[in-house]
């Protein structure tokens, strides 16, 4: 019996560069010895909410990105949360043990609230308990190992411990799952200032085509100090020679231009100009796949279809398991004696 992997990502808005190498890879990598169920956490989207539009464009966009770094939706489950509802039954459930502070504190909803207050947009109630979603998520077909991003490791601890406390006071029904972070936690921006991300104008999507990302990385944040090609540069903090030793797997080449770089004996341009070889090398597989998807919206479509339907019969046998140990069985257990005339 293999074991079972969650993992998921809210319909906002294309994959890039930070996606696949903080988390896309790992469930590449894990997906044969795993079975996987790739959500598509669309209960999730409530900072979209005037944007629905975006997010029913993100569900295929996220679907085909999937699909293009190579996830197969045969022997794992592609997901839309929407289409599970156990996910916002249990949500609602597990809302009952989970203490006010405790979402008050986590870390990384607490600075995404901070966001969205100074954005002026507010923070939709949904937004608030979007952890707590995710905790269901997880737990509702008993996953294992939770492949994600450095920033949703709060959420997995919250997971953690609902499940040993649902366990301990009620019925031995959920997993503890772990957590699994990917090679390069935290990506910077091709801006060098923030963490890649869809919406700051300093990503590079895994669907932007070739001259997209080269006119990407020629536009790159380097050394600021730098102002000629002979002054010695800093090879450190420099977000050109992150992404190299991210995403370059020629390391003889990376070495002699960092070695070159900090000596003042190599212009940035070169430098860019390998690492948009480099980048557009990684990607062409995957633009390729994307393209026969793309020119193949059935697959996509069926491949939705398939996972939602098979995540389903798992989620209701949970939560099966779930009403009869909250004792929500009111048919199956019939009146209570003292309640009869
Ligand atoms: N919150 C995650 C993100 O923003 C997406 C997500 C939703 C998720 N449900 C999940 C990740 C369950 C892992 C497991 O990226």
């Amino acid at each position: 019996m293999k074991k079972t992997i969650l993992t998921g990502i809210r319909p906002t808005g294309s994959l890039h560069l930070g996606h696949f190498a903080g988390a896309l890879e790992n469930w590449v990598r894990l997906q044969n010895d795993y079975e996987c169920f790739f959500l598509i956490a669309d209960y999730q989207v409530s900072d979209y909410a005037d944007d629905i539009d975006r997010v029913r464009d993100s569900v295929w966009q996220v679907a085909l990105d999937w699909l293009a770094v190579g996830l197969d939706p045969q022997d794992n489950h592609f997901v839309i949360e929407s289409l599970v509802p156990q996910h916002a039954e249990l949500s609602v459930l597990l809302s009952w043990f989970m203490p006010l502070g405790r979402l008050q504190r986590n870390p990384t909803l607490k600075a995404e609230m901070a966001d969205l207050e100074t954005g002026k947009k507010g923070v939709p109630v949904g937004f608030f308990v979007y952890p707590l979603m995710q905790v269901a998520n997880i737990l509702l077909p008993r996953a294992n190992l939770v492949p994600v991003g450095e920033d949703q490791l709060p959420h997995i601890e919250m997971t953690r411990e609902m499940a040993r406390r649902f366990n301990r006071d009620f019925a031995d029904v959920f997993v503890e799952p772990d957590a699994l972070v990917g090679r390069v936690p935290r990506l910077v921006g091709t801006d060098g200032q923030a963490k890649m991300g869809k919406s700051l104008n300093n990503a590079i999507f895994l669907k932007d085509d070739a001259a997209t990302v080269t006119r990407k990385v020629m536009g790159m944040y380097t050394d600021p100090t730098r102002l000629r090609a002979t002054d010695p540069g800093h090879v450190e903090g420099n977000p050109v020679f992150m992404y190299h030793d991210a995403f370059n797997p020629d390391v003889a080449e990376v070495n002699d231009l960092k070695e070159r770089y900090v000596k003042g004996a190599v212009g940035d341009v070169e430098v860019k100009k390998k690492l948009a070889v480099a980048l557009n090398h990684l990607l062409d597989p995957i633009r390729e796949r994307r393209a026969r998807f793309e020119a193949n919206p059935s697959l996509v479509k069926e491949a939705l279809e398939k996972g939602s339907n098979e995540e389903r019969a798992v989620a209701e046998e949970t939560m099966a398991r779930v009403r009869e140990a909250l004792r929500l069985d009111y048919i199956a257990r019939g009146m209570p004696a003292a309640a009869a005339p």
